[in-house]
């Protein structure tokens, strides 16, 4: 059985040049492109790359694999970012942050010069929302703002890590997901939320995107590229 994941991770290294800025997204997707990334550092090919990573998460697997690292801050800019994502539409409008890394992975992206997203086929939507919508909170204040995105009719609930317990982001944040099931206007609603005080940042990455591959269950990918 194809796992079509790993098929579009391992493509998306071959968007990576040696002596590259590399941006490693987060992710059960992005897993298997930082683990092609692994390999090439250590066969040599691209033994001249430096990468920042999107998380805690894959910070670990990189140092793990032999990846050399540095921080968003110690570079000008990324010259690659690739990255999963939760829903993505075909003129690349998407939702991110499913697995929780959207603040730091939307700084990275913001810092790119160009930007690769890898998903399977059943990601790309006509219409984002079924994907809930993740928001980044400060935790002071967080139960009020929930009353508030509840009260809208957004259809919030918490992010938890156990029964009892919520998740905590990489900055030490809350996530909030917005069952919405339709976005019709995201332009409207990622300009509502960040204007939210309290909201630090949102899952909907707009237009960052430069070319999405989508990998089907038959081994093959479906390439969508932005034109320049
Ligand atoms: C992490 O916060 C996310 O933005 C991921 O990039 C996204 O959820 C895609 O993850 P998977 O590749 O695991 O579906």
């Amino acid at each position: 059985m194809v796992n079509v994941k790993e098929t579009v991770g391992r493509l998306a290294a071959d968007y990576v040049e040696d002596g590259m800025v590399v941006g490693l997204g987060t992710g059960s997707t992005a897993y298997w492109f930082v683990d092609e990334i692994g390999k090439r550092v250590q066969s040599g090919q691209l033994a001249n790359i430096i990468c920042v990573p999107t998380s805690r998460q894959t910070a670990q697997q990189a140092e793990q694999l032999g990846i050399p690292l540095v921080t968003l801050d110690e570079v000008a800019a990324i010259d690659v970012l690739v990255d999963g994502a939760d829903e993505t539409t075909t003129d690349f409008m998407g939702i991110k942050g499913g697995g929780g890394a959207l603040l730091h992975e939307k700084i990275v992206a913001d810092n790119a010069r160009k930007i690769i997203w890898i998903v399977g086929e059943d990601k790309v939507v006509d219409t984002l929302g079924k994907f809930p919508l993740p928001v980044e909170i400060i935790q002071f204040g967080s139960w009020n703002l929930f009353r508030k995105f509840e009260a809208a009719g957004l259809r919030p609930s918490f992010r938890k890590k156990g029964p009892d317990s919520l998740f905590i982001t990489d900055s030490g944040n809350y996530i909030i997901d917005l069952h919405l099931e339709e976005i019709p206007a995201p332009q409207q609603i990622a300009h509502d939320l960040i204007h939210t005080v309290g909201v630090v940042e949102h899952g909907l990455f707009l237009g960052y995107a430069d070319v999405v591959l989508a990998g089907k269950e038959d081994g093959t990918v479906v390439r969508y590229e932005r034109e320049q």
